[in-house]
């Protein structure tokens, strides 16, 4: 069996566009992000995200996984020019995005639980996170751990409603032989971010992956190259994460990164190619190769 090529890409936070803030946004949390986006505006830039989508698409995977922060202050603006940015990515159908705290960063008019970006979510007929899409031998499982929080804080929580629904899907996918890879942005494992940018229900999560399993956890948001494991159900669940799809690596993060990931289910393994940005010739180039194991089931 020819295994499935994921490309896996997050948090491009694309720039705003002009006039992304009307005064009436700047009582609110999005003043702070203003303030922020100064130094991190010159971090993200659309040149190196260019590079990035130009390589995935060099590369012409089955499926892109993109792990939320699109936007920076989630204004309507933004959302819009995001679409815009989503349809340049090729049919929705070949395109799951899990949205990021960025992309929830006030209730108040923010799009209706992300309207705009529907599409990209979930199949029709799907209604509530997690969706699921079922792609050859992959189920890719949906989860949203974008919400609303207080000022200074990027913490992200799934809810009780969630963590329910996702227990039915991964029993289901399990029925049905599919290798379940779930996408979130807030990392699921402890000690990646600090508590202020954490997964609140990140225990519940843990608990209900170790009765049911999973084979596969994408994650964003940390901004770094992440590989961890989490118990599962027949093994070790591996876990990666992605640096910024847009980052130049003048900051305290890495330059932009995206990962091939080739998943061959009947052998059980996980072949992850990571391609990075390089300073000189501003050109993404292979970093380095590895396996993975996972113990599906
Ligand atoms: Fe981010
Ligand atoms: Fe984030």
């Amino acid at each position: 069996m020819q295994p499935f090529r994921l490309a896996h890409l997050s948090d491009p936070h694309l720039q705003p566009p002009a006039g992304a803030l009307a005064p009436a946004d700047l009582v609110s949390k999005r003043l702070l992000s203003a303030i922020a986006w100064r130094r991190k505006g010159r971090e993200h830039q659309p040149r190196v995200l260019d590079a990035l989508t130009s390589d995935i698409a060099a590369y012409g995977p089955d499926h892109l996984a993109l792990t939320g922060d699109l936007t920076n202050f989630s204004t309507e603006g933004e959302f819009a020019a995001a679409q815009a940015w989503l349809r340049t990515l090729g049919p929705a159908a070949d395109l799951t995005l899990s949205p990021g705290n960025h992309d929830a960063l006030v209730a108040k008019n923010a799009p209706d639980s992300f309207a705009p970006w529907r599409d990209w979510l979930e199949d029709p007929g799907d209604t509530a996170f997690p969706g699921v899409r079922r792609r050859g031998p992959v189920a890719l499982v949906n989860l949203c751990s974008a919400t609303p929080t207080a000022p200074w804080l990027a913490t992200g929580r799934l809810g009780d409603a969630q963590l329910a629904r996702l227990a039915t899907v991964l029993d289901q996918l399990r029925q049905e032989d599919l290798f379940r890879v779930l996408l979130i942005h807030h990392p699921p494992t402890g000690g990646i971010v600090s508590k202020r940018k954490s997964l609140e229900d990140a225990p519940a999560l843990r608990a209900l992956l170790q009765a049911k399993g999973a084979e596969l956890i994408l994650h964003g948001h940390a901004h770094e190259a992440a590989v961890s494991t989490l118990p599962g159900l027949g093994g070790a669940i591996p876990v990666l994460g992605v640096p910024s799809a847009s980052a130049v690596g003048h900051g305290k993060h890495p330059p932009a990164r995206w990962h091939a990931i080739e998943i061959a289910p009947d052998q059980h393994k996980i072949r992850v190619v990571a391609r990075g940005l390089s300073p000189e010739t501003g050109a993404f180039e292979p970093l380095g190769n590895y396996l993975l194991d996972t113990a599906q089931g």
